[in-house]
């Protein structure tokens, strides 16, 4: 039966958005009657118990499958017309999606659909800013919204499940994946990993129009060795508990289906053998009732570790640390294909793959995947074209983007006042780069640059002139995206001493210069982490000779990461990230001033990459201010701090009110505080409450931050936000005692627009009353 639901989104509150998109789930998705656990897994069992051991290990295995490697793709369909594949991944369209379901169902002796998940990271075909950038907006409406559009573009194509968020801490930008994530703080990260769970999967698995969230990679994926992805990570307990826990937990907490384990090893112990993590901690802590999935290969890797003895022996250790599917190594040899031999010699128990593989199709029962295998193919159609969706890419394009400096308020632009605009850098008409990586399906000729998003607010009264300035140069080593699927876009090649002299002929000849520059999105995410901060090739001197002009620079930064522009002094500089398909048209509107910036950092932007890492969470330790500073050759301060953000009006915070002067362990404490508009624009700021705990049984961050709201604010308004820190807010794993524990102790509470705010108070702790 059709089944129409409408999805009422959680609404935006920015300027821009005049009106809150709804949108009605369509046909892609079962109207799930909360089925009862009870039947959900009697239906499993059932189907267990007619299972031989080949298609139990065949349904705990997913396969790769690239139509455009015919080989392989005739090798996967083979297994799954076998009954030996019990998902997909990596298909996503959705006629393909359809005839491969239809194998499945129609000619399969148990008739079991497959589950098809794909990486639908920050979009399908509307492609949403990257995820730090969402993280950026410090608005989980935000990130809840644009996941819920991506789930429901995913959805109405026939994929089930994502791979999705990537919710793992990241201190060293030279670490690529750090695009994927909300940067390194705890506590906006599990607030983002929370609400992106929330946008993919809605009321909960089965809701029509969602799909299954699969947070990644657990755990402790961000904190490679030196930045360099894959690299083994060595994790203090207190760190993991403290700081790279905490998002997983949360998206638990929210209910996420699946969980992604990660490929390294975490202190000595390969992530997807580590039985600690996925059993101990996952499933008997935290009550995780989903199903885990390897990353792609990384049972196998069991073995490349030096963990495994044999492809058998990884099988067995995986599924015993609590791993349920093994997501295949593309091209590779599946470890799980070993699993029957190993049941019938003993090395596995039959229970434990019966529990992998009830896991995996209560999944596929709650999706209604039985009843409903199949999409309908005009629907898919029109929700992949839902302007609505454009709508919503817009503004959260508008809202991540970060205002990281304003001499003298170059910015915003006076359309009226200006007779020409150039327009100049490699990244400044790339559609390709506009939407960032992990991106397959998107449409380039869409997609708004930042060049088409000028030229049509200015329209014809003002002349644009473009020049890319350099060519963006390759990378040195390729990566696995620009291998098939996913063949690298040609680059624009230019002559660089010629293209140079023109830029800076048309900055001279203009009012105003746009400047946009940074890494190329093949630079960033996977396999794409770098040694260096700098600007790739020849795209610094480009920077210097058009600030050399005079003219006033406004430099827009493409970038995921912190660059380091070597002290230039552009009149305005803004971090755009990888903005989306509407990427352009959101920074256009930013540029002349209809939305006021109001994004902040995620992350601390260091002076120079020997800075790294430099979290604002650090501790006090010898010295802390005597000569005042770690390094005898530059100030041990970044150059902008985690939090900071600017916005075209000016705010102050006032009237800090703490509701006690002592708690007793345990309870919870409420904090207020007046934020303001005190400029003449309305605009946002985000009100961010950091604490820190002056003693106790070990010792705590100089500020940690535990509240946060992003506020928009006519000229001269007042508003009051309310933070309620509860004694798990106040609480923290101790090495000491090998436990969480809350102290009796005193609090400074600091609120304000960024990690440096001045406006402090503070409360005591104590043990009884
Ligand atoms: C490997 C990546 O680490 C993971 O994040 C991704 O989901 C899988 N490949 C599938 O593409």
């Amino acid at each position: 039966m059709k089944s129409v639901r409408a999805i009422t989104c959680t609404a935006i509150t920015g300027a821009a958005l005049t009106s809150t998109p709804t949108f009605s789930a369509g046909n892609s998705g079962h109207d799930a009657k909360a089925l009862s656990d009870d039947v959900v897994r009697a239906r499993a069992n059932e189907l267990i118990a007619r299972m031989t051991p080949e298609e139990k290990a065949g349904q705990i295995t997913q396969y790769f499958d690239f139509l455009n490697e015919p080989e392989e793709a005739k090798r996967v369909e083979s297994e799954m017309a076998a009954a030996r594949a019990g998902s997909l991944l990596f298909v996503h369209d959705a006629k393909e999606l359809r005839r491969l379901q239809q194998i499945a169902v129609e000619t399969t002796r148990l008739k079991i659909p497959l589950l098809f998940g794909y990486d639908v990271i920050h979009g399908l075909r509307t492609i949403m800013p990257v995820p730090i950038a969402m993280a950026a907006s410090w608005d989980p409406k935000v990130a809840e919204q644009g996941q819920a559009v991506a789930a429901r573009e995913a959805r109405a194509v026939g994929i089930h499940w994502t791979f999705a968020p990537n919710v793992d801490i990241a201190r060293d930008p030279r670490w690529g994946r750090m695009i994927e994530g909300a940067g390194e703080d705890p506590y906006l990260g599990s607030v983002m990993a929370a609400a992106q769970v929330r946008g993919f999967q809605g009321a909960g698995i089965g809701t029509p129009g969602t799909v299954v969230a699969g947070p990644k990679h657990f755990a402790g994926y961000g904190a490679s060795i030196g930045g360099r992805d894959y690299d083994e990570v060595n994790l203090s307990d207190s760190e993991l508990w403290n700081v790279y826990l905490p998002p997983f937990k949360a998206a638990v907490e929210a209910g996420a289906g699946n969980i992604m384990s990660a490929y390294m090893g975490l202190n000595g112990v390969p992530a997807t053998g580590n039985r600690w993590l996925l059993t101990n901690v996952l499933r008997e802590t935290w009550g995780f009732k989903g199903f885990i999935v390897t990353d792609a290969g990384s049972a196998h890797d069991l073995k490349t570790h030096e963990f495994a003895a044999s492809l058998e022996d990884a099988a067995v250790r995986a599924l015993g640390a609590g791993v349920d599917m093994e997501m295949a190594p593309p091209f590779g040899v599946s470890a799980f294909k070993t699993l029957p031999q190993s049941m019938a010699e003993g090395r596995v128990s039959v229970e434990a793959v019966d529990n992998a593989v009830r896991r995996v199709l209560e999944v596929k029962i709650r999706m209604g995947l039985f009843e409903q295998p199949y999409v309908d193919l005009e629907e898919a159609q029109r929700v992949l074209n839902d302007p609505g969706h454009r709508v919503v890419a817009r503004v959260a394009a508008e809202r991540a983007a970060v205002l990281l400096s304003n001499e003298g308020s170059a910015l915003p632009l006076d359309a009226k006042m200006l007779k020409s605009i150039a327009v100049i850098g490699p990244l400044a008409d790339s559609a390709r780069d506009t939407v960032g990586p992990w991106v397959f399906d998107q449409d380039d000729s869409e997609t708004v640059t930042v060049l088409s998003g000028i030229k049509a607010k200015v329209g014809s009264g003002v002349r644009v002139d473009y020049s890319p300035g350099v060519t963006m140069p390759a990378r040195l080593h390729k990566s696995i995206f620009d291998s098939s699927p996913h063949k690298e876009i040609p680059r624009v090649q230019v002559d660089d001493d010629a293209e140079i002299r023109r830029s800076v002929e048309i900055a001279r000849a203009a009012d105003v210069a746009v400047v946009v520059v940074g890494e190329s999105q093949l630079m960033i995410g996977e396999q794409a982490s770098r040694s260096s901060l700098d600007l790739p090739g020849r795209q610094q001197e480009l920077l210097d000779a058009v600030i050399a002009t005079g003219k006033p620079v406004v430099v827009l930064l493409m970038s995921a990461r912190p660059l380091d522009l070597k002290g230039s002094k552009p009149a305005a500089l803004m971090n755009i990230w990888y903005p989306g398909t509407q990427g352009g048209a959101a920074v256009a509107n930013l540029l002349f001033g209809e939305v006021s910036p109001g994004g902040k950092l995620p992350f601390t932007w260091p002076r120079n990459i020997g800075q790294i890492p430099m979290p604002y969470a650090h501790l006090k330790t010898h010295q802390p201010k005597t000569a005042g500073e770690r390094y005898w050759n530059e100030p041990s301060t970044p150059l902008y701090s985690f939090g900071h953000g600017l916005s075209y009006s000016t705010f102050s915070f006032s009237n800090l009110k703490i509701d006690q002067v002592r708690v007793i362990v345990g309870e919870p404490i409420s904090v207020s505080v007046d934020v303001s508009n005190t400029g003449s624009r309305q605009a946002d700021e985000v009100a961010q409450l950091y604490i820190h705990q002056r003693h106790g049984t070990a010792a705590r961050p100089v500020r940690e931050l535990k509240g946060f709201e992003r506020v928009t604010l006519a000229p001269g308004q007042t508003r009051t936000v309310h933070f309620k820190l509860t004694a798990q807010d106040l609480s923290y794993w101790a090495a000491s005692t090998r436990s969480f524990v809350q102290d009796a102790t005193v609090f400074d509470v600091y609120v304000g627009g960024s990690s440096t705010a001045s406006l402090a108070g503070n409360f005591e702790v104590t043990a009884q009353r």
